[in-house]
């Protein structure tokens, strides 16, 4: 093999006695935080049986997939292996307050949608409860789930006909679309605010199964008007301050709301961030007012903000039209940046540089505010998984900012891990994620890669022309023009990352490309594939998307420098050439997003975002058993793409990951019609899967000719419109899912 540091090979044949040692202190959770604290990764790395290593579960790492692979589907339904079964634990507008009504399903609410659940569920984890009301992470039979709300511009179900533009009902159905001019209903806009967000609810296991407690005073919202605070590095807190002044905290050091929660991250001690991604879309700039700043422009537009009215930048132009509702009331205003007043005291011109962040949430403390964490840089935030925690060491957070050609990061705390800290709740966050360092990561044709410090000592940033840095708090919150300036690597579209508990090296999802980015000559080593789909659903780029991954030097949290292969590449199985992983009928599969390593089996869990292979098959769900980097070949990738009736070829050279075949690669579930898999979490016994179904139904054209009507088709509420929902997946015998 010519992939460096290959030689990291652990051979799981020789090390039963070790791995029943630690199998026996993982089956307490003292003994398994004295585990993480003591003996810690370095410890863990010098075991020769690391690669059959799992961090928490008693059923121990899975050597073989233990289901048949589930075909491909265009059922509107789950689909599970044989053996399995599901149940919708809370779907989209489910009441969670007795003295909230049952939810209509037909967009009959009036403004009670912070009482509810939101929309669009994706990243998602579960918080157990102890007996004290403490976090721990021992499984109680009672926890409160906390699920991040993807809800975008579809918020047609919502209304009786769909979204009004132009004082039209129902005339907008597209994502993303464009809107006529005028304003939107007061009461459409009151709902949608307030169906983004995240939820968090109290989940308790019954004779029945795990059941929604639709009465826990635990039961609450964070949506786009919940108050939160502005939190950053002591030395630049206030240059961030002076970034987020408005006129409803003219200290810049609160804001409101979190929006477009994709993925997620759980910090060691307990707490959630909900990563805000598609946040951009939803501002407008109105004409008239003071011309805006060179700066302030080429960051609206590295970023997608509009930065003009429509008619003069229809490209970031996009919005909901809630700032239409009313030039006063705040609640509506504050999404027009249009700098109207006489400073940023008097306007919301700085309303979008308080949106991009992690936004730390305590699960447990209903009455805690939640934090946006600046240092960890302003982007599409994906989510954000950290490094394998060990005792006296920095954490590392890494994170996607999915947009195409955007970049990975990291973030390495300044403070070292203390298991002291399991419970602390936000100020174990201020602790952990005011201080640090930010990277963005550079992949190399070498096989090697390095992270590159995003800070203003770097000449590349200090002199950046499209964007004068003025001081290092404009850096975190302007971390993409920061990252242009050192030459990060751009991706085919980082969306979820994963730290395997058994090795700790970090994957990615790179969901897809277009042809208008990838092209055979537009390839590089770490995004190396441009193809066209000749068959069924056609495209051209990389449309099915891939999966890297990467080792830290040293296993480090701190490295600086790491190794990096291609762990899979989607495709059709039936396309020849772009098929570089050899897939098969029976796990092919397009567009990976989710992604995530149950500790219990240390199977890495693959989900799917995708509008490629949709002609043939609903998103799906997969599971794999991985190797770890370097365990494959460098290859030559014979690329041809044929766009805009021209061809174009070439060559370009990466690294791949030994291939799975269906021993170790096979699809377990496939969702309902039009519907994304997203967010993933288990029991610590990896007998209870959490899945999330995000938008069935969402190549509908309108509300009178559904897609899909899933759960409601299946008994799960009101039936009509579809609904997206949180499962719990058993298995009939009530073994390890997976296993
Ligand atoms: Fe929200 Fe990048 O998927
Ligand atoms: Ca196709
Ligand atoms: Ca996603
Ligand atoms: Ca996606």
């Amino acid at each position: 093999m010519s992939h460096p540091d290959s030689d990291l090979d652990c051979n799981p044949t020789d090390n039963r006695h070790f791995q029943d040692v630690i199998r026996e202190v993982l089956a307490s959770p003292s003994r398994r935080n004295l585990l993480r604290g003591g003996l810690g990764l370095a410890g863990l790395a010098m075991l020769p049986g690391c690669a059959s290593l799992a961090t928490g579960g008693s059923s121990g790492p899975v050597k073989a997939l233990g289901f048949p692979a589930t075909a491909k589907s265009l059922a509107d339904d789950v689909i599970l292996p044989p053996g399995y079964r599901y149940a919708v634990i809370h779907a989209t507008g489910d009441s969670l307050d007795p003295k909230v009504a049952a939810y209509s399903n037909a967009g009959t609410e009036t403004d009670d949608w912070s009482r509810r659940i939101g929309d669009h569920h994706d990243g998602m984890d579960v918080y157990f409860i102890d007996a004290n009301g403490r976090y721990t992470e021992r499984d109680t039979g009672r926890a409160v789930l906390v699920v991040n709300h993807e809800s975008s511009a579809d918020a047609h179900y919502m209304h009786p006909s769909g979204q009004t533009s132009g004082g039209v009902s129902g005339k907008k159905f597209t994502q993303f679309g464009d809107w006529d001019l005028g304003a939107r209903p007061e009461l459409e806009v009151l709902k949608e605010i307030n169906h983004h967000g995240v939820s968090i609810v109290e989940i308790v296991r019954t004779a029945q199964g795990w059941r929604m407690k639709g009465d826990s005073p635990l039961n609450r919202r964070v949506t786009a008007q919940t108050p939160v605070r502005i939190a950053g590095p002591r030395a630049h807190i206030e240059e961030i301050r002076a970034q987020m002044v408005t006129m409803w905290d003219t200290s810049g050091s609160m804001s409101r709301g979190t929006l477009n929660n994709c993925g997620h991250g759980k910090t060691p001690w307990g707490t959630y961030l909900a990563c805000e991604e598609n946040w951009a879309f939803y501002f407008q700039t109105t004409a008239g007012g003071a011309p805006l700043s060179p700066k302030e422009i080429a960051s609206r537009r590295r970023y997608g903000v509009a930065s003009a009215p429509p008619a003069a930048d229809r490209r970031t132009s996009i919005s909901q039209g809630w700032h239409t509702v009313s030039a006063t009331d705040d609640r509506f205003s504050r999404w027009n940046l249009v700098p109207g007043g006489a400073n940023a005291e008097r306007d919301f011109r700085h309303e979008a540089n308080t949106f991009g962040y992690n936004v730390e949430i305590d699960p447990l403390n209903a009455n805690s505010t939640p934090v946006k964490r600046v240092i960890m840089g302003r982007m599409a935030h994906e989510a954000a998984v950290h490094s394998l925690p060990v005792a006296g060491q920095p954490l590392a957070f890494y994170m996607g900012c999915d947009a195409r050609n955007e970049y990975i990061y990291k973030f390495v705390s300044a403070a070292v891990w203390d298991p002291k800290d399991i419970g602390g709740g936000i100020n174990a966050g201020d602790k952990y994620l005011n201080e640090g360092k930010l990277y963005a990561a550079r992949f190399d044709a070498s096989g090697k890669g390095e992270w590159i410090e995003l800070h203003l000592r770097d000449p590349r940033i200090a002199n950046y022309a499209p964007f004068r840095f003025a001081n290092q708090g404009e850096v975190y919150v302007h971390t993409r023009l920061a990252a242009d300036a050192v030459g990060a690597t751009k991706m085919d579209r980082p969306e979820w990352g994963a730290v395997n508990p058994r090795n700790g090296e970090v994957y990615f999802t790179l969901t897809n490309n277009n042809a208008a980015n990838r092209t055979p000559d537009r390839v590089d080593a770490a995004n190396p594939r441009a193809y066209t789909d000749t068959d069924g659903k056609k495209s051209a780029g990389n449309p099915n998307g891939h999966i890297i991954r990467f080792r830290e030097d040293g296993v480090a949290a701190t490295a600086t420098t790491f190794t990096w292969d291609i762990f899979l590449f989607g495709a059709e199985s039936t396309m020849g050439e772009p098929n570089l992983s050899r897939l098969s009928a029976g796990n092919d599969f397009s567009s990976p997003d989710g992604l995530w390593f149950s500790p219990a089996t240390g199977i890495c869990w693959i989900q799917t975002d995708d509008g490629a292979y949709t002609d043939v098959t609903n998103c799906m769900l997969l599971a794999a058993i991985p190797g770890q980097v370097g365990d494959g070949s460098k290859v030559t990738v014979n690329n041809r793409m044929v766009a805009n009736g021209a061809e174009r070829t070439g060559t370009q050279e990466t690294f791949i990951g030994a291939a799975l075949g269906e021993a170790r690669l096979r699809r377990f579930l496939v969702g309902p019609k039009g519907s994304e898999i997203t967010g993933i979490t288990e029991t610590p016994d990896g007998r209870t899967l959490f899945v999330n179904i995000q938008h069935p139904g969402e190549e509908a054209k309108s509300i009178a000719s559904p897609q899909s009507l899933w759960p409601g088709n299946k008994g799960y509420g009101r039936p009509g419109r579809a609904r997206s929902a949180t499962i719990v997946i058993t298995r009939d015998d009530g073994g390890v899912i997976g296993a």
